[in-house]
């Protein structure tokens, strides 16, 4: 009689487990969908505060948005389309209600202007921000909202197509984490 176990099915190796996880990945990139789950098994916290990923923007067309998990928070990806943009550049800057930009690639008093929200000159289409209402912290709906941008149902705040706060109470604008691409269509956050 054999002595193996039929009935047990071994466990997953670490290997299964990365393939199953870029199996879920779907639209995103190879790199944006594994670096998150590799962080998961990271085992020092320090290391895990310092990480950074890179995310393959190449399937992102206009209008679509991705959501990838930067640590441990939602990142927003939007590559925005040119009503989007020119909505948000119509906007003056008198009407805003949080005035600073809140992105980490720029001195701290630089402008809410839409081309200072956005990736900058040339790469305006593209807005990634960490993807928490400023008000309490909930995860707000895209594409939705007053102004077309997002929409926090918790308590009501609308943020427009650069993810500034215009209505509720929410007090600032959606934050910008630091990030580059590092090619054309890849983007390293962190
Ligand atoms: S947490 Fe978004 S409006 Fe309250």
């Amino acid at each position: 009689m054999s002595d193996i176990d039929s009935t047990k099915t071994p466990e997953p190796s670490r290997r299964d487990f990365l393939y199953v996880a870029t199996g879920m990945a779907g639209a995103v990139g190879a790199a944006g969908a594994l670096w998150p789950f590799i962080d998961q098994f990271r085992p020092d916290a320090s290391t895990r505060a310092l990480a950074s990923i890179q995310v393959d923007v190449s399937a992102v067309e206009p209008g679509m948005s991705i959501t990838v998990k930067w640590r441990g928070q939602p990142v927003f990806i939007r590559n925005r389309t040119e009503a989007e943009i020119e909505a948000a550049q119509e906007v003056p800057l008198d009407e805003l209600k949080d005035p600073v930009a809140r992105n980490d690639n720029l001195p701290p008093d630089s402008p809410a202007s839409d081309v200072d929200r956005s990736a900058g000159e040339g790469r305006e289409n593209w807005l990634v921000m960490i993807g928490i209402c400023t008000h309490l912290g909930c995860v707000p709906l895209g594409t939705a909202g007053d102004f077309g941008g997002w929409f926090c149902p918790c308590h009501g705040s609308h943020y427009d197509t650069a993810g500034r706060i215009r209505t509720g109470p929410a007090p600032e604008n959606m934050a910008i984490p630091a990030y580059e691409f590092i090619s054309d269509t890849v983007i390293q956050i962190g």
